[in-house]
């Protein structure tokens, strides 16, 4: 890999951070061969102090009028956006700066469990209800609607008997932070074999 990839980590903000922390650690180590700058609508949470303590630097984006175009300052020189935990839909201007480079992680299988509203405690609730036996997570690429872009890779988990929603939903982050670390590099040999 030639290019120096930069990724753009943005969260929200209530987020535990957990998957940003994992896409951070795995850029200390060298799983990923990548600087990262974070992103976050508001300053002092747990996530960002993490970010700031572990040397990354981190940018302050909270909504407003000019909000895409601040943004995309944010993100100058990133090659990758990661949403880690952000909620909001991303504004169209961001999808179309970075064409096939926006990703996130959702907590189930996909195309089941997504769309408006499907986030947080309300998909493992869901999953259970419909008694699934096997649950996981996807990162995708964005687009313009919730959860509907292409596949990057998903990993499973089961459902076991005796599961609450937060039983399942702390196995599926488990399996989060490593599926985001392998997505983005899947996403990265995927782009140097693409040859069209
Ligand atoms: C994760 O469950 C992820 O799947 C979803 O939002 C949650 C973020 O958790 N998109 P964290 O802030 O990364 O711990």
């Amino acid at each position: 890999m030639s290019t120096q990839q930069r990724i753009g980590i943005l969260i929200g903000p209530k987020g535990r951070g957990s998957n940003m922390r994992a896409i951070l650690e795995a850029c200390r180590d060298g799983r990923l061969r990548a600087d990262a700058v974070v992103i976050t609508p508001v300053m002092g949470t747990p996530a960002v102090e993490w970010a700031s303590d572990h040397g990354c630097p981190v940018l302050c984006v909270p909504p407003s009028e000019n909000y895409a175009t601040e943004l995309l300052n944010a993100l100058s020189g990133c090659t990758l956006v990661c949403l880690a935990g952000y909620l909001r839909l991303l504004p169209m201007q961001v999808i179309d700066a970075f064409p096939h480079a926006v990703l996130n992680i959702h907590p189930a299988l996909l195309p089941k469990f997504g769309g408006k509203g499907m986030y947080g405690m309300h998909v493992h609730v869901a999953v259970i209800a419909a008694r699934e036996t096997e649950s996981g997570c996807t990162v995708h690429y964005v687009t313009e609607r919730y959860d509907e872009g292409a596949i990057v890779l998903q990993a499973r988990c089961p459902v076991l008997p005796d599961d609450s929603p937060e039983t399942l939903a702390s196995r599926v982050l488990e399996l989060e932070h490593k599926t985001y670390v392998a997505a983005i590099q899947r996403h990265w040999d995927n782009e140097a074999t693409d040859v069209s």
